[in-house]
């Protein structure tokens, strides 16, 4: 249902929030518990359409899910994987999409994954060419969904890869499981390693070096997952709470995984108020209660390898750039062009519809920033999530109202969002 919402000044940003749980990490524990061939329970799983097209694809190829209540289920894999009896929607998302390829690559079975508009225009060659080098075998019209996966024996191999990407790695190492030999993964600058932690987990024989991971064929053991806080999630309210005045909240259970972080140093740089309280580890991840209020921010430089830890804030770090005193330059973020949408053109082309000085380039974007924004305008999403959402912050201290299109698009990742920002934020 197509949802346009507006968005009014914040009067104020106060209380305490629970983050639901992390997207990278419902993903992975889905499609993990249904290679143990046992009985795995998964408490506080992401409720984001993208993990429940992990959850049907899971169903289709043999696992049973049973709901113990709102916040915890059981996958039994006993009888699990198997042909699916159709095509494997995997919907809006990339996760699914290039994690499965690599899980069902070597599988005793064929299959097809499809998905929509959106991520049928996405790459998929960064994971068909190494895995074909593995010996797999697709079938596909240049390089994008739909795909064809001809199930076969694999082999492993020493891939060295240009991009840090944790879809790609996470790909190969689920490829390696069931691969002879050893598979191994080196890329430039180290991306989210959730797959590892949890390959750690559940038993897997994996070897870390650096930027380089290596699995050998093993078996995942069923052992129950709970689930960490999404920064990804929280990154809004982080930036909603330094940017109104006054603000000041308590986010708690947010994963604070290293290669997820980039986000914590970049505020620390700008001279935001953060505080990372009550550390503790959640089934092999870092988790914390994070407190943010409201700080005169200034401009940084973000470059390098701190851009695959904070991949998917960029839009909404583009935002407190906005309001930072000076010029902020980001760089070396090219791959925000293969998102959802093309995220740095959408975010230069509707912030500056609020009011933003912001230039695009072909890596990233020049933000300089200003005291207040105006708003008063109506802008797009671009059917992406993460970019309704930083449209949202935004509009929070805008001096007109602003409106959103399409804002439903934020039940792909974060469904409870208008709820919980509006019980801290008024
Ligand atoms: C993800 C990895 C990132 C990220 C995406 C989720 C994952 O993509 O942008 O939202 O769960 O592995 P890339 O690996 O393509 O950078």
């Amino acid at each position: 249902m197509v949802m346009d919402i507006t968005v009014k000044k914040a009067e104020s940003l106060k209380g305490e929030i629970e983050i639901p749980a992390d997207k990278s990490i419902t993903h992975r524990a889905f499609m993990f518990s249904a290679l143990t061939k046992g009985k795995v329970k998964i408490a506080n799983f992401s409720k984001g359409a993208d993990c429940m097209s992990t959850l049907k694809i899971i169903q289709m190829l043999g696992c049973s899910v049973d709901y113990l209540n709102e916040k915890e289920l059981f996958i039994n894999a006993k009888n699990a994987l198997k042909e699916p009896g159709s095509p494997l929607d995997c919907g809006n998302s990339g996760t699914t999409t290039r994690l499965m390829t690599g899980l069902l690559a070597g599988q005793n079975f064929n299959t097809e994954l499809f998905g929509d508009e959106s991520l049928s225009k996405r790459p998929m060659k960064r994971v068909i060419s190494p895995l074909e080098m593995m010996g797999a075998k697709f079938d596909h019209s240049d390089y994008k969904l739909p795909v064809k996966i001809y199930g076969t024996n694999l082999k492993g191999i020493d891939y060295n890869s240009h991009l840090a990407s944790a879809q790609v790695k996470s790909c190969l190492l689920l490829a390696g499981l069931n691969a002879d030999g050893v598979t191994s993964f080196t890329e430039p600058y180290k991306s989210r390693n959730h797959t590892e932690l949890m390959f750690e987990y559940m038993g897997a024989d994996i070897k870390i070096e650096d930027n380089k991971v290596s699995v050998q064929k093993s078996q995942l053991q069923p052992v129950d997952i709970t689930v960490a806080g999404d920064i990804s999630s929280a990154a809004f309210f982080i930036a909603a709470a330094l940017i109104v005045p006054g603000a000041d909240i308590l986010i708690k259970n947010v994963g604070i995984n290293e290669t997820r972080s980039g986000i914590i140093d970049v505020v620390k740089a700008m001279n935001g108020d953060i505080e990372i309280l009550n550390e503790r580890l959640i089934s092999n991840e870092k988790v914390a209660d994070i407190r943010v209020r409201y700080s005169k921010l200034n401009s940084t430089v973000i470059e390098g390898e701190i851009i695959p830890r904070l991949i998917d804030e960029i839009p909404v770090i583009a935002v407190m750039a906005a309001l930072a005193d000076g010029t902020t330059v980001i760089k070396d973020a090219g791959d925000l062009r293969n998102k959802e949408a093309d995220r740095i053109t959408a975010v230069r082309n509707e912030l500056s519809k609020l009011g933003a000085d912001i230039q695009e380039m072909p890596d990233g974007l020049i933000i300089t920033g200003k005291k207040h924004l105006e708003g008063g305008s109506c802008v797009e999403c671009y059917h992406d999530h993460r970019i309704a959402m930083s449209e949202y912050v935004a509009g929070l201290v805008c001096k007109s109202p602003i409106t959103i299109n399409e804002f439903q698009w934020v039940d792909i990742s974060f469904p409870e969002f208008l709820k919980l920002m509006s019980s801290v934020c008024h």
